[in-house]
């Protein structure tokens, strides 16, 4: 080294007072650089230096950008959907990974290279002692971040999320998202929304306490969690819903659908409620520049749902496991679509790792009439089971199916679970919570100890 500098030191310096072109180099001065490689075995440790990094990017393989066909294993604490599956590749999101930081670096995906351990994110999950929530929690924790639950328990139940709670890397907070909170995270899903309108609607005293609470929750609610993610530079995903679209006049429903709702009905509160939550999701990310994502979220059902809250699948299955008459509204051809709920969470996280706002549909396409899904969960549960119709709720659309094409297409996902798979495993949670310690007793024994 000190000989270079020694050398340079004899050569002729540019004057500062004339310019000068800079000399044409003569050859001896590329020969002098082979020379230099030459010397004291530099050139074998270029050498070296080269296989090591090929040998690095030929072992890590490259992360796809699209959806391909794997065979994947989700597991799934409460399902134990390990057994199923084979479909989209799935399983690309669990190795995809996210490294903590600034807003660009932690929220974008990314490879770990061969024996570099992921870098874990603090995430908030409002909502997340409730059905949704739990399951994503599950999924979250699992692949090494550290999450904070916030919920006010209005629907959810801590008996979700209780098997977290010797984890050092879950924290669950009593609160409601109507007042202000703050945390220093890297994520925020913001779940937290009362999602059963039709539990009070019965009751009119209870009715107009639920109206304050969906609206406050998702106006306030959302306000709330946009300026944390404003302050802390949190990106935010808002989980929105399929009732935006109302009772559509366009089917199945594409997300540049306007919708068609009732801006005065019974249901408006939380239909309307989304929207406005939508609505200012859009306005912090476009006049604030807050990271943002929305998921619209179609009828979603499996294990830790809330047993008597009126959404369909879960009166149905209450009922047969009960023995009562299954309830059907109306004459039970309206349509809906169910999904199963590992399906959504991996699509939530698919979307918040991606690098697309959205919204995006999130549900299964396979469509059933009322009278269909009354079907299956009578060949699920009693073969003898009795319907009984009742008049219609107002406003009850009367189809609903996601076009997921989009979802599809930038997030590389889709549901892999169908119906007939999916129910059999929320009907064992629902036996053992209605039953209590007689999880395993036959259906046909249940009704003489029920
Ligand atoms: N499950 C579905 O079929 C479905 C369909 C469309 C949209 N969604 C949306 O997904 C999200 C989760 O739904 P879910 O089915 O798990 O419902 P859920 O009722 O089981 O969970 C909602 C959770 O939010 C909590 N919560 C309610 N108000 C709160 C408040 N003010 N502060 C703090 N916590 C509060 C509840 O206690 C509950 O734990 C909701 O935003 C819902 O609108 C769900």
């Amino acid at each position: 080294m000190g000989s270079e500098l020694i050398y340079r030191g004899h050569e002729t310096q540019p004057t500062a007072d004339a310019y000068s072109p800079k000399p044409i180099k003569p050859w001896f001065s590329v020969a002098r650089g082979v020379h230099y490689l030459l010397r004291e075995q530099r050139l074998v440790f270029v050498l070296i230096g080269m296989a090591i990094a090929t040998l690095v990017f030929t072992v890590v393989p490259s992360s796809p950008t699209t959806a391909s066909i794997h065979n994947y294993k989700t597991y799934d604490s409460v399902s134990g959907l390990a057994e199923l599956g084979e479909l989209t590749g799935s399983s690309q999101v669990a190795r995809r990974v996210v490294y903590g930081g600034g807003i660009g670096g932690v929220n974008s995906g990314g490879k770990v290279p061969l024996g570099l351990k992921r870098k874990g994110l603090r995430i908030v999950v409002t909502g997340g002692a409730g059905f949704v929530g739990s399951h994503l929690v599950d999924r979250l924790i699992r692949r090494g971040d550290s999450v904070i639950v916030v919920d006010n328990f209005f629907t959810g139940r801590k008996e979700n999320v209780m098997h977290h709670f010797a984890n050092p890397r879950f924290e669950l907070i009593r609160h409601d998202v109507v007042e202000p909170l703050l945390l220093e995270v890297d994520q925020i899903y913001h779940l937290a929304c009362p999602a059963s309108p039709v539990h009070y609607k019965f009751n009119p005293v209870k009715t107009i306490i639920s109206f304050q609470l969906f609206y406050k929750t998702n106006v306030v609610g959302t306000l709330n969690m946009l300026g944390l993610a404003k302050r802390v530079g949190a990106r935010f995903l808002l989980t929105s819903t399929s009732e935006v679209y109302g009772d559509p006049l366009q089917h199945p429903q594409v997300e540049t659908y306007w919708g068609n709702v009732n801006p005065i009905g019974v249901r408006s509160c939380y239909d309307e409620g989304k929207r406005t939550a939508e609505t200012l999701t859009m306005d912090y990310h476009r006049g604030a520049n807050v990271e943002v994502r929305i998921a619209r979220i179609f009828n979603t059902y499996g294990p830790r749902m809330c047993i008597d809250d009126g959404r369909v699948v879960s009166n149905f299955v209450a009922q047969a496991l009960r023995k009562e008459p299954l309830t059907v509204y109306g004459d039970g051809k309206q349509t809906r679509s169910f999904q199963y709920v590992s399906d959504l969470v991996e699509g939530l996280i698919r979307l918040m790792e991606g690098e697309h706002v959205g919204p995006f549909n999130l549900g299964n396409p396979g469509e059933f009439t009322m009278l269909e899904l009354a079907q299956v969960v009578k060949e699920t549960i009693d073969p003898n089971a009795k319907i009984e119709f009742k008049p219609n709720t107002e406003d009850d659309p009367h189809k609903r199916k996601p076009d997921i094409s989009k979802a599809k297409e930038q997030l590389g996902w889709e549901p892999t679970v169908p119906l007939r798979k999916g129910l059999p495993l929320m009907v064992s949670d629902f036996r053992q919570r209605i039953f209590g310690d007689h999880k395993d007793v036959p259906v046909s024994d249940v009704s003489s100890s029920a």
